[in-house]
């Protein structure tokens, strides 16, 4: 029997902001009894790729264009993780339900809910169900092996789980703005949308604090755009 895998990737806004990624990391290492990671890669993935496989069951919806500029504002940390039934649920109770304002108050200690920004801008994400596993690893599979080739699966899982420990330490200590800080601008900006340039500034000073020197100085100018893909967020009309 083929084993299952499910897909995990850290999300640019756990990505630019590198407590919250390594802070997530540390806590599937920990929390997950005998998780096993058999890919850690730092990826770009295309528009066409998103939104035509892996978010296609959103196409049409409010939020969609949205979720695929979200989705390739950074780089992105893929995953995929050794799978069963008990572990997908394990996994997507560990990081909470969908939504930030949700996850915070019903689910507080969840990663979304301490560290969600606001609405969809959620940190990570995770295979909800063994069949969402199975279709979602087959396509990234599929995917991936056309940029890697054999490459894909050449390191251990021993030596993957040394390259998320390593990444872990170098960000660990990183320091971070409470998620209140982003949901209360959020909720500020979606009652007065004509804050709009202010509290984009705003957002751009607070990423700025939690992010590293490559991101601040990337010619993409990344922070800035992460910014403008939260005030997008805050405005979404359903
Ligand atoms: P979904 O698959 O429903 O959530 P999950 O990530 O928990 O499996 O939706 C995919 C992403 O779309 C979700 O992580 C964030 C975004 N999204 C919104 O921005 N607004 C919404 O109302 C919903 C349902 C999702
Ligand atoms: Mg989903």
């Amino acid at each position: 029997m083929n084993e299952v895998k499910m897909v995990f990737f850290l999300k640019p806004d756990a990505v630019i902001r590198r407590y919250v990624g390594a802070r997530t990391l540390k806590t599937l290492l920990d929390k997950v009894d005998g998780i096993e990671f058999l890919t850690f890669l730092k990826i770009e993935p295309e528009k066409d790729f998103l939104a035509n496989q892996h978010y296609v069951e959103h196409k049409g919806k409010f939020f969609f264009d949205w979720l695929v500029d979200f989705t390739t504002v950074a780089p992105i940390y893929f995953m995929m993780i050794k799978a069963t039934p008990e572990k997908i649920e394990e996994t997507r109770r560990i990081l909470g339900p969908t939504l930030v304002q949700k996850a915070a108050e019903e689910a507080p200690e969840s990663i979304r809910g301490r560290y969600g920004i606001y609405g969809g801008v959620n940190v990570a994400h995770a295979s909800d169900s063994e069949k969402s596993a199975i279709r979602e690893s087959n396509i990234w599979e599929q995917y991936l092996l056309n940029v890697y080739g054999s490459k894909l699966y050449e390191k251990s899982p021993e030596n993957i789980r040394k390259d998320i420990e390593r990444y872990v330490s170098q960000y660990i200590d990183y320091p971070i703005i409470d998620n209140l800080r982003y949901i209360e601008l959020s909720v500020r900006l979606e009652k007065n949308p004509s804050l709009r340039t202010e509290i984009k500034q705003k957002f751009i000073e607070l990423l700025a604090k939690e992010t590293s020197e490559d991101f601040l100085r990337s010619p993409n100018k990344v922070v800035e755009k992460l910014a403008e893909i939260l005030v997008k967020n805050a405005l979404l009309r359903k």
